[in-house]
């Protein structure tokens, strides 16, 4: 059915049935235009006359040229994004309050807008203190628009006027539509805000980012109820007493999820880390019970991190197990394959299992340099320092070797890594340029280490 068009007053925001030359709200001339992207009034119904385009595949690609990405002018956000930001797109963006994800977004519109106009939307500051971080970020002079908004009509309005390329919405939580009735941050105005910004990026080919806080109580919807509704969604972590921050794909429809980016927070804003596992190494203590260097894979890119394991006497009757970066499931795993298929038992010791620096790995290939940790933490015996571990261990206690093995080694070498320990049958097409130390199973790794 036909659909009722709204046209709104750009100067008071007014909404009006029917178009005229001068807003009876406010008095302006020639303030009014048709809104774009809003939801259809009460009563609209979806069964009409077919207008949908049906084409084949074959011709879609001789019509129409594949969307050229552009780049956000930041290489670990463009990494994570699969190379670049793609137009006609919605990203969001989610993590803690406080983790950076304003300062990264200003920082990329920034550098977006030196190629093609940029706008950032806050709901959160006033525009002067949008300025005070910009001067922080020693981006006062950057060619980007940046608006203190919250009605989603005067946002439309003005991104429908500007047209950018890209545009920063922060945050879906301070954002609301007039078309829904409760308030800003609940579940239904978070909704209906992203359905129309998405709606309307699709539509006028704007790349449009979206930041969400992920939120404790529960009042406030999170991120999470949109995730299904945009194209990619990232999430930016790390502990707040580091200053490491892990940018991170968990859904993506235009490259690998899964992707990480590598930030450092410092006194002028996020900095890129070209080489995370250098970052990740760099706090590790001359050789020491309880560290082993795991090679993972994060996407698409090799990073070597430490696992550092301790295990203490337990004050208590029942021992505990405490994990930080790991699935501890997985700790529980790996603690009864070595008790049942190894005789090594921690019974009523404390463990503690930290992946250092604030990564969380959730690889099974991380197995065997956690099996590794918590055997060095518990005989009190350093593995060798200049070693890389890793495979899956499975429940017989036998060891699968892991995807990927060359571009582990390879990254190990680089670092100056000498050898690696990794099951046998690790398939390995090139020398990488490191010693391989191939061990049969999990009984096999400790008697050779212990
Ligand atoms: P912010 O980007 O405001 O977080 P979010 O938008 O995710 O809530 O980052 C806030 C933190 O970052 C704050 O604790 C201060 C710190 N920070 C720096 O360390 N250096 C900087 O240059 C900036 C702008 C912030
Ligand atoms: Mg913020």
């Amino acid at each position: 059915m036909s659909r009722r068009p709204t046209f709104v007053c750009a100067a008071c925001g007014a909404a009006h049935a029917k178009w005229s030359g001068r807003c009876d709200a406010c008095g302006a001339w020639n303030t009014i235009s048709e809104e774009a992207g809003l939801a259809e009034g009460p009563g609209a119904k979806s069964l009409g006359p077919a207008r949908g385009r049906r084409i084949t595949l074959g011709d879609l690609a001789a019509s129409e040229p594949p969307l050229p990405r552009a780049f956000s002018g930041i290489g670990e956000l463009d990494r994570v994004l699969g190379g670049g930001l793609v137009p006609a797109s919605a990203t969001l963006v989610g993590g803690d309050p406080g983790i950076g994800k304003s300062t990264l977004l200003l920082q990329a519109a920034a550098a977006f807008g030196r190629d093609a106009p940029a706008i950032y939307v806050s709901g959160e500051e006033a525009t002067g203190q949008i300025r005070m971080r910009a001067a922080r970020l020693g981006l006062t002079d950057a060619p980007v628009r940046v608006a203190a908004e919250t009605n989603l009509r005067d946002i439309l309005t003005t991104l429908e006027a500007e047209r950018p390329g890209l545009a920063v919405i922060d945050s879906i939580q301070t954002m609301w539509s007039d078309h829904v009735d409760s308030a800003p941050g609940s579940v239904a105005q978070v909704r209906a805000v992203v359905h129309e910004l998405v709606t309307f990026a699709k539509r006028r080919g704007i790349a449009v980012v979206l930041v969400g806080h992920v939120t404790k109580e529960g009042q406030i919807a999170g991120p999470r109820v949109v995730e299904h509704m945009v194209d990619t969604v990232l999430y930016f972590e790390g502990e707040r007493g580091h200053h490491f921050r892990i940018l991170r794909a968990v859904k993506n429809r235009f490259g690998p999820a899964d992707e990480i980016g590598v930030f450092e927070m410092t006194g002028a804003g996020l900095a890129e880390v070209a080489n995370p596992s250098a970052l990740f190494l760099s706090e590790r203590e001359a050789a020491a019970p309880g560290s082993a260097v795991f090679a993972g894979i994060e996407g698409t890119r090799p990073v070597l991190v430490e696992i550092q394991a301790l295990v203490a006497p337990s004050p208590l009757g029942t021992a505990r197990r405490a994990v930080v970066g790991w699935d501890s499931g997985r700790l529980s795993m790996v603690l009864a394959v070595l008790e049942s298929r190894c005789g090594i038992g921690f019974g009523p010791s404390d463990v503690y299992l930290n992946v250092a620096g604030g990564l969380r790995i959730s690889e099974p290939a991380a197995d065997l340099a956690v099996a590794a940790a918590l055997v060095s933490a518990r005989q009190d015996i350093a593995l060798p320092r200049d070693a890389v571990i890793f495979g899956e261990v499975s429940l017989s206690g036998a060891l699968r070797p892991a995807a990927q093995a060359e571009a582990r080694l390879r990254e190990a070498a680089k670092l100056g890594f000498a050898s690696a320990l990794v099951p046998e049958r690790t398939a390995l097409p090139t020398a990488p340029g490191i010693d391989i130390d191939p061990v049969a199973d999990l009984n096999a790794f400790m008697d050779k280490c212990f």
